[in-house]
């Protein structure tokens, strides 16, 4: 696949300086958790009104180089009227699109995972590029216990990756290719350094096989880190194997590397890509930030679904946005 002005323009928006990608792509069954954590009922207004709400927020542009939305906020106005990924366009922020359509179970591998939604892939995108979308998303996820991933699971989910992004790319898209082993579980860091390991390098085996420009995908991995139920460790012990596993597997041409925040306090993940980006060392790829939980937790516990809250929780959004924009050049202070 070649490299075309058109993505080549994505991809320099979304890697701007000082700046990093909020995924606000919850389908509606994450979203209904998301927001009844906080008491608020996921209808199709609130989550418009949520959704308008971070768009609109003053200066996040400053922060915010990319939105990731589900498919039904493309379509929806802000408070004042405004097209959503028009809105973004204003802000100097880059609408895109998360495209996967979830998990299916792998018959017969006890319970693993591949994620779904080829068919019809390029006839969607086709739709969603008219409504704005430049950029597009798709995830896949590893669960770590005894023996998974298993090898069918790896090979299985690095290949529909691949062929996702060689897709994209074939309608001029930029695509981010999101392996993520997760966090859940008692397992040590030096095991999900060896899964991250492992995936990655299915996943560019797929890549090249599959004939994916690297100069034109960005990279959402997970951080190398320990199970939920273990301590957490010093950020300089994760940007530490994080980096290690990177260094292995992940081309120079690739330009950037944006974070998944996984399920670590809003305060860890900023505190760990600080340290990332601290850490001495070669790091060819720009080291950024694609968090969901992590930028949106405190903004949904100030807005609790209230107009009267929308400003409290633009602030909160703008805080901890500008915080890890300064993680992504290594210079947060806590
Ligand atoms: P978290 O940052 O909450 O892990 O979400 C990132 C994401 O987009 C998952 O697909």
């Amino acid at each position: 696949m070649n490299l075309t002005d058109e993505m080549k323009a994505t991809i320099e928006q979304l890697t701007a300086a000082g700046r990093g990608i909020l995924a606000a792509d919850e389908s509606h069954p994450t979203i209904k958790k998301r927001l009844e954590a906080f008491g608020i009922e996921s209808t199709e207004e609130n989550r418009r009104a949520y959704r308008s709400l971070l768009v609109t927020t003053p200066g996040i542009g400053d922060y915010v180089s990319g939105i990731i939305f589900f498919e039904e906020t493309l379509g929806q106005k802000t408070d004042s009227g405004q097209g959503i990924p028009e809105a973004c366009a204003a802000a100097g922020i880059v609408p895109g699109i998360k495209v996967d359509k979830g998990l299916t179970e792998l018959p017969d591998t006890g319970g693993e995972k591949v994620t779904q939604g080829l068919d019809g892939l390029g006839e969607r995108l086709d739709g969603y590029k008219a409504q704005g979308a430049r950029f597009t998303k798709w995830r896949s996820v590893f669960n770590i216990e005894a023996h998974k991933p298993g090898e069918l699971a790896i090979a299985a989910n690095a290949e529909v990756l691949a062929r996702y992004a060689a897709i994209v790319q074939s309608r001029g898209m930029v695509p981010i290719v999101e392996p993520e082993v997760l966090m859940d579980g008692d397992h040590d860091i030096q095991r999900c350094a060896e899964v991250t390991e492992a995936v990655q390098t299915a996943v560019f085996t797929a890549l090249r096989r599959h004939g994916v420009a690297l100069e034109g995908m960005v990279l959402k991995p997970n951080m190398v880190v320990p199970g939920k139920s273990l301590p957490r460790p010093e950020p300089a012990v994760v940007a530490d194997h994080t980096l290690r596993v990177l260094r292995r597997t992940v081309p120079a041409a690739v330009p950037s590397i944006n974070f998944l925040s996984g399920g670590q306090t809003p305060q860890e993940a900023t505190a760990n890509l600080d340290a990332i980006n601290r850490a001495a060392g070669p790091k060819p790829w720009v080291l950024s930030f694609s968090y969901s939980r992590a930028l949106q937790e405190p903004v949904q516990q100030a807005w609790l679904g209230r107009a009267e809250n929308v400003e409290a929780a633009q602030k909160a959004f703008l805080a901890r946005a500008r915080l890890n924009a300064a993680a992504r050049d290594g210079r947060y202070e806590p």
